[in-house]
């Protein structure tokens, strides 16, 4: 494994997902032993808390943490930049859908796209997590023309990791005999988490569960609206398992999915199966040096054609907003 650091940047820093990326990050999470060099991106009235957290990352004297820089100008911050994990951006709160927070969040990830184009290192991998996540992914990548359009990607892992969690508890199986779990479509209400192409012990999902009544009924809007329930329960969005999920979803696309199994990215759409060409969907994808290649070949049954179709139409009517207000 390389010694040069892995330069990676945070946004959103002093927020609650940085309180917990931030460790995972200097501890190992994405790079293994591999040192890494943070760079915090606030805006000006939350530097003073990220100074503080800077002190306790400090105090953890984690023996791969190379260096740490803190600003609020994108392109200091992301100067060389590897990897762009781009979480700040306001949280909804109860009663809103993420699609709410398009107008609020969208202009972050202009200035965030341009400063990137310009700056970041020539083989940087951006991963959005700050919702509404696909969309988001969609502004920067519209707007930092010189990145490969491939080397963006919006935040389904957490969605991922919850379906093998509520699969695992039905199936009584442990979460690692769980392959090939799909989230198709937007981070959002609509996703459609799909097990007719996931596996428990090698045996088809949505067989060895045996139960379309759960399957439709529990299963789907669990998986779907779990970000709700969250904050109803915490009053607060998720924090820890978004960051754990960022770091599941950097950490495989840098180094590699396992043989045998995929995981879901959101990630700009060439067209696979019917996904219209340049929307950012989830689709099942294998990683390998840093890049992903979409599965290919799944049967899709009308079922889960429909879940796909109107998760992705959702998303087409997010791009027409983000092209009336001018964002793209
Ligand atoms: P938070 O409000 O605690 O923190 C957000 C931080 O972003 C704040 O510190 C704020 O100052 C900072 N920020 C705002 N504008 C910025 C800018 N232009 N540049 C840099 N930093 C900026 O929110 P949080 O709980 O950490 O959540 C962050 C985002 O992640 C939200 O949009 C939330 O909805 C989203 N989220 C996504 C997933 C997912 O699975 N994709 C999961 C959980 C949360
Ligand atoms: C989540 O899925 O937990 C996040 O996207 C936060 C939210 O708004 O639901």
């Amino acid at each position: 494994m390389s010694d040069t650091p892995l330069k990676v940047a945070v946004t959103g820093a002093a927020g609650q997902i940085g309180y917990s990326l931030l460790f995972r990050i200097a501890s190992g999470a994405i790079a293994g032993d591999r040192p890494v060099e943070l760079r915090l991106l606030e805006i000006e009235p939350a530097l003073k808390a990220l100074e503080g957290v800077v002190m306790e990352l400090d105090d953890c004297a984690f023996p791969n943490l190379a260096g740490v820089e803190i600003g609020a100008d994108p392109t200091k911050i992301f100067e060389g930049v590897n990897l762009a994990l781009l979480v700040g951006a306001r949280p909804r709160g109860p009663g809103m859908e993420r699609g709410d927070l398009l107008e609020a969040n969208g202009a972050i990830f202009t200035a965030q796209g341009k400063a990137l184009n310009e700056v970041a290192a020539d083989d940087v991998r951006i991963g959005v997590t700050g919702n509404p996540a696909n969309t988001n992914a969609l502004i920067a990548m519209s707007n930092a023309p010189d990145i490969p359009q491939e080397r963006f990607s919006a935040l389904t892992r957490l969605d991922h990791n919850r379906a093998i969690s509520q699969l695992a508890a039905k199936t009584g199986a442990p979460v690692t005999e769980i392959k090939k779990m799909t989230i198709w479509g937007n981070h959002s209400a609509t996703q459609y988490p799909d097990l007719f192409h996931a596996e428990v012990s090698g045996k088809n999902a949505a067989e060895a569960v045996g139960d379309q009544e759960w399957l439709e009924s529990y299963f789907i809007p669990t998986v779907a609206k779990r970000g709700a329930a969250i904050i109803d329960a915490r009053g607060a969005s998720s924090a820890a398992s978004a960051a754990s999920a960022t770091c599941d979803a950097a950490r495989d696309w840098l180094y590699g999915t396992p043989e045998g199994d995929w995981v879901s990215m959101a990630v700009v759409s060439d067209g696979s199966y019917d996904v219209p060409e340049g929307l950012v969907s989830s689709f099942p994808v294998t990683t390998s040096n840093g890049d992903w290649t979409i599965v290919q070949g799944l049967d899709i049954d009308d079922f889960s054609r429909g879940r796909i179709d109107a998760s992705v139409a959702e998303l087409a009517d997010e791009k027409q907003a983000v092209t009336d207000l001018g964002l793209i």
